[in-house]
């Protein structure tokens, strides 16, 4: 067979040049074996290959997620994490990753933000390029995502995101256009949303003026799963491949009616297949064709990898009296209090980036590897957290007398014979993910379930289409219309009130539950027509008990009281924004942390979000410590950190405001709705994130970008610079530890003008370097700087610029905290190439 591209490409009708420019199915594109074209395999994510399952599918590495490799400003370790996601891909038979994700870190609501690197563009783009260039070292297409402004997931479909050309080059477009500079990833994935009234996948201005003509790259572009929304405009904006298949836009007879009504030309037709034939070569598909199955490979070197990575990531934001670290001998003997979420491994958020990872080290399980006997560890939840009431599963019984439901699919509304019944079904849920069959179909569950107690029990239902519970033939529960938030319920996020039904223990109770598709929502994309509903259920007493007396018992009791907080992957996931800044669930957390610290001075807090949350118990606690989501080895790499095996070097990668109401989004986020339109404002303009801060009162933040502390302390001092090109630039910093232990600090860079002025950012960040140091250790680094890195974009002449001046060179180890400065005239005013 002729492997030559052209040759294949010049071989094919319209038709099947057509037929390659959607999926086949979920995952795959469309092979033609005919003419030696092979399908070719995606698979998410950003911190691991899951495979083809959605949940509970073939077991993968789960990395730290990104927030957390940001957080380690170490770029080779971004590239180290990019060639083991491309070997964890192929155990999945793929050869196309869907990621990184890159957008920006907006507001810290954003439902996707621990999925994504930073509110800095540079440090996200120099992140995710080094992934990037890891992945596709190893023969692995790299998908970067969202393209372009998918900053909130609130009515991600339908949002209308209006923002300026300036504020989308320098802040939302730039990590793309690093990446796409320095690593030529091999596809590019659209955003759901709107940019400026015109969807990212038929979006004229993002694909073909700025990626493929200023930029000139000339890879694959692809749509997000459901996310194409038209059949000529995408096909001329740019858009290759339509996901997932089977096609929705571009059946052959739409796109060969839009090629004879002259709306779209065949020559366009023969160079969206030419890029999809381009990815299959590249990917080495046409040497190496087949999907092999997927396979669950438990790899030591990547275990260790994501160990050290999430060593790095974890940061320390307060260390009073350094409680911190617990080194061995300090503690032995000691009766430790571990609280919260502390049996929970938090290692991801939830979507796209969740999987059915190899193992999860809980922080229990961590800190008794490190501690062994000579610590005694005791336990108290103390809080609420779950999302959900968990499903209903024990002590339930289907038609034929085994354990479970029975489970019925009806067609076209005729309820008198099931079109398919499966007996033995697990729980009270019915998740449509990837269940193509049940498109368009009613469900029906059916049990007989016996109490195992006497008394009221806690029910809290919701279906996508409406939905009725009744409990011997009474209803319970009804839902007459669709979900108000569809995409919520897919990922575990939905609106559900709870309320008791009483119950005899020892009796049998008919429970069933009967669902119907969606009415209309055919818009919902890969939802649409979907019938899907879930019932949580739990005991009164289990649900009312008192968790806070019992932890508060325990607090008194122990000599040092760790608490783990944070976001489960309900709580903080894709296809939802946050609800609320404060911890979940209805303040349950908070109470929690201050309850403890209020009974014991040693409280240690070890928090696990993927962004800013409040903290208003900050002054009563001795330490706190930001775990983000930190991997399959989460436990054991915050047991490193808190028994001081590792110095903790993570530097925050996004500012933590102390209230919500100071964060530069606040009010345009997550939009206003009109005439059933939703649209967002980004009024703050290039001043996102520190951009921000650095310009308001520094009360507002509670832990500036770039924070981070360590058990030892460092310096910079004698900061110089000297121009050596046009557009380059050479800085030179001593930095010194000095402490008595050996550790890693970051020196951040950040230039701005001598001369403020209100238009521009005080300070950006246009370089910096990850350097470790032996205790008392002095060392000068050089750092290049690159002009580009600090121009603006001036929309009067469409140009990036700087302005003739003098500059100011900080470094800082933190925006806050700039321990040497250096001034530079620069004879800007020129118009920089694009
Ligand atoms: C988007 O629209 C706004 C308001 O009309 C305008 O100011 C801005 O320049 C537009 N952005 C782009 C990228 O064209
Ligand atoms: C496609 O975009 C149009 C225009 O924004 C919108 O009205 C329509 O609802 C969208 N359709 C789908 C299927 O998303
Ligand atoms: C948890 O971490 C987030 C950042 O990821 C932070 O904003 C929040 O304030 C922290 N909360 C706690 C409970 O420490």
């Amino acid at each position: 067979m002729n492997t030559n591209l052209e040759t294949i490409l010049g071989s094919l009708t319209l038709e099947e040049k057509v037929s390659l420019l959607a999926g086949k199915d979920f995952w795959e594109t469309v092979p033609i074996p005919d003419k030696g074209v092979p399908a070719i395999k995606t698979s998410d994510g950003p911190n691991g290959a899951r495979g083809e399952v959605f949940a509970g599918g073939t077991r993968a590495a789960c990395f730290p997620a990104a927030v957390c490799s940001a957080a380690t400003w170490n770029p080779e370790f971004a590239h180290q994490i990019g060639n083991a996601l491309a070997e964890e891909t192929q155990t999945k038979g793929a050869t196309v990753l869907l990621a990184p994700t890159m957008c920006n870190h907006r507001h810290p609501l954003g439902g996707r933000n621990f999925e994504s690197f930073s509110e800095d563009p540079y440090l996200t783009g120099k992140m995710a390029a080094n992934v990037v260039n890891g992945i596709q070292e190893k023969g692995v297409a790299a998908t970067i995502k969202h393209f372009a402004a998918n900053e909130q997931e609130t009515e991600r479909l339908f949002v209308d995101e209006i923002i300026s050309e300036r504020a989308l080059r320098e802040i939302y477009m730039k990590p793309f256009e690093i990446t796409v500079k320095e690593a030529n990833p091999w596809a590019v994935m659209t955003a759901y949303n709107k940019v400026n009234g015109t969807h990212a996948d038929s979006n004229t201005f993002l694909l073909k003026q700025v990626l493929r003509g200023e930029w000139g790259w000339d890879g694959l572009v692809m749509s997000d799963w459901g996310g194409t929304n038209s059949t000529a405009e995408s096909l001329n904006a740019g858009l290759d491949l339509e996901m997932p298949g089977p096609t929705r836009w571009r059946t052959k007879d739409a796109v060969i009616k839009a090629v004879k009504d002259g709306e779209v030309s065949e020559k366009t037709i023969t160079e969206r297949a030419r890029h999809v034939l381009k990815l299959i070569e590249k990917v080495g598909a046409f040497k190496n064709p087949g999907i092999p199955p997927e396979q669950s490979i438990v790899n030591p070197a990547h275990s260790k990898l994501i160990r050290d990575v999430a060593g790095q990531g974890i940061t320390l934001l307060k260390n009073e009296n350094s409680i911190l670290p617990l080194r061995k001998e300090k503690v032995k003997g000691k009766k430790i209090g571990l609280f919260g979420l502390a049996k929970e491994a938090l290692i991801h958020g939830g979507g796209s980036a969740s999987l059915n990872a190899h193992y999860r080290i809980t922080p229990e399980e961590g800190l008794k590897n490190t501690y062994g006997d000579d610590v005694e560890f005791k336990f108290a939840k103390g809080a609420q957290t779950y999302r959900l009431l968990p499903p209903l599963a024990k002590r339930c019984k289907d038609a034929q007398g085994s354990h479970g439901w029975r489970m019925e699919l009806f067609k076209d509304g005729d309820t008198s014979k099931a079109w398919k019944t499966v007996d033995g079904f697990k729980e009270s849920s019915f998740s449509p993910i990837l269940d193509h069959e049940a498109v368009g179909k009613e469900v029906r569950l059916t049990t007989t379930f016996t109490p195992s107690a006497a008394g009221k029990h806690y029910l809290g239902c919701s279906g996508i289409g409406p939905t009725t519970v009744t409990i011997n033939d009474k209803v319970v529960f009804e839902q007459k219309n669709n979900s108000p938030d569809p995409m919520g319920f897919m990922l575990g996020g939905n609106p559900e009130e709870e309320f008791t039904v009483p119950f005899k223990e020892g009796e049998s109770y008919k429970v069933q539950i009967h669902t119907l598709p969606p009415v209309g929502g055919s818009e919902w994309g890969i939802l649409a027509g979907l019938p899907g509903f879930r019932m949580g259920f739990m005991l009164e007493e289990e649900h009312d008990l008192d968790l806070l007396t019992q932890a508060k018992e325990l607090a008194k009791e122990v000599d040092i009281a760790i608490v783990f907080t944070g976001h489960t992957p309900a709580w903080e996931t894709e296809g939802q924004d946050q609800q609320t800044f404060n911890l979940p669930r209805e303040g349950s957390q908070d109470a929690l942390v201050d309850a403890v610290a209020s009974l014991n001075r040693n409280t240690i807090v070890v928090n696990s979000t993927g962004v800013a949350v409040a903290m208003p118990w900050l002054d009563k606690i001795a330490a706190l410590v930001q775990a983000w989501f930190p991997g399959q080895e989460a436990g054991n790499a915050i047991a490193d950190i808190i028994c001081g095996a590792v110095n903790p070097s993570g530097r925050l990668p996004v500012s933590f405001p102390k209230r919500i109401e100071d964060a530069p989004a606040f009010g345009n986020f997550p939009g206003e709705k009109r005439d059933n339109q939703l649209t967002v404002k980004y009024e703050e303009g290039v001043f996102v994130g520190y951009r921000h801060y650095d310009r308001v009162s520094k009360e507002k933040v509670q832990f500036p970008f770039g924070f981070g502390l360590s058990y030892t302390t460092f310096a910079f001092d004698n900061g110089e610079v000297k121009q050596t090109s046009t557009d380059a630039f050479k800085a030179t910093v001593t930095a010194k530890n000095t402490g008595n232990i050996a550790g890693a600090t970051v020196i951040q860079l950040y230039v701005g003008r001598k001369q403020r002025s209100s238009e521009h950012p005080v300070k950006t960040l246009a370089a910096f370097k990850k350097v470790h140091l032996d205790a008392g250790e002095e060392k000068k680094f050089e750092i290049p700087v690159a002009l580009r890195d600090f121009a603006y974009f001036d929309e009067a002449s469409k140009g990036w610029k700087v302005d003739r001046g003098q500059y100011e060179f900080s470094f800082g180890q933190s925006t806050a905290q700039i321990d040497s400065v250096a001034t530079i005239d620069i004879d800007g005013g020129r118009e920089l190439k694009l």
